[in-house]
């Protein structure tokens, strides 16, 4: 039987427990799912790709159908190369659905095989996104309950003074 491969594109700036409970549901239901985090979306993020790709690495270990992967260029051309049959996004909010369906429109314009697949995360996180989080933390907040905890300690290391010099001091290139 033909395996239904998924891929769950995004920033993922930093990971979120919404993030998390849309990769375990998507996990049940596909055969595969890859994690494909977007690299250069925002000039200056607050994880560099590799930092995003290890904390959702140890996020995922426990989940055997699940991978993490980089990708640039347009979702679906990665879609196509990773023989994926579906695209896995989250709806949080009816204010998510105009985006999201405009989006997932305009994939269907330029691959129109590939299925756009929206799942709902679970309530507590319906109000839950990666923008408030880091809004939250370099505002001196707690981001506990929203994020795994690993995510909670990488977000104080990056909030802590001493490491913010640490980072401004070394070179541009291994920044990212
Ligand atoms: O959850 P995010 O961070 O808003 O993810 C947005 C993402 C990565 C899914 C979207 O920006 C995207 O697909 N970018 C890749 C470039 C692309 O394919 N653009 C056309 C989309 S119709």
């Amino acid at each position: 039987m033909k395996k239904v491969v998924a891929i769950y594109p995004g920033s993922f700036d930093p990971p979120t427990n919404g993030h998390l409970d849309l990769i375990e549901r998507g996990s049940k239901i596909f055969d595969q799912l890859i994690v494909a985090i977007l690299r250069n979306a925002d000039k200056s993020p607050l994880f560099s790709i590799s930092e995003r790709l290890r904390m959702l690495e140890a996020m995922t270990e426990s989940f055997s159908n699940v991978e993490v992967d980089t990708f640039d260029g347009l979702t679906v051309e990665y879609a196509a190369k990773a023989k994926a049959s579906a695209v896995l996004r989250g709806i949080r909010a009816i204010s998510d659905y105009e985006y999201e369906l405009q989006m997932a429109l305009m994939n269907r314009k330029l691959h129109p095989e590939l299925e756009t697949v929206f799942m709902m995360p679970a309530e507590q996180y319906s109000y839950l996104s990666s923008r408030l989080v880091r809004e939250i933390a370099q505002l001196g907040g707690s981001v506990k309950g929203l994020v795994p905890e690993m995510v909670e300690q990488r977000l104080k290391e990056k909030m802590d003074p001493a490491v913010k010099l640490q980072y401004a001091r070394e070179p541009k290139s291994r920044k990212r």
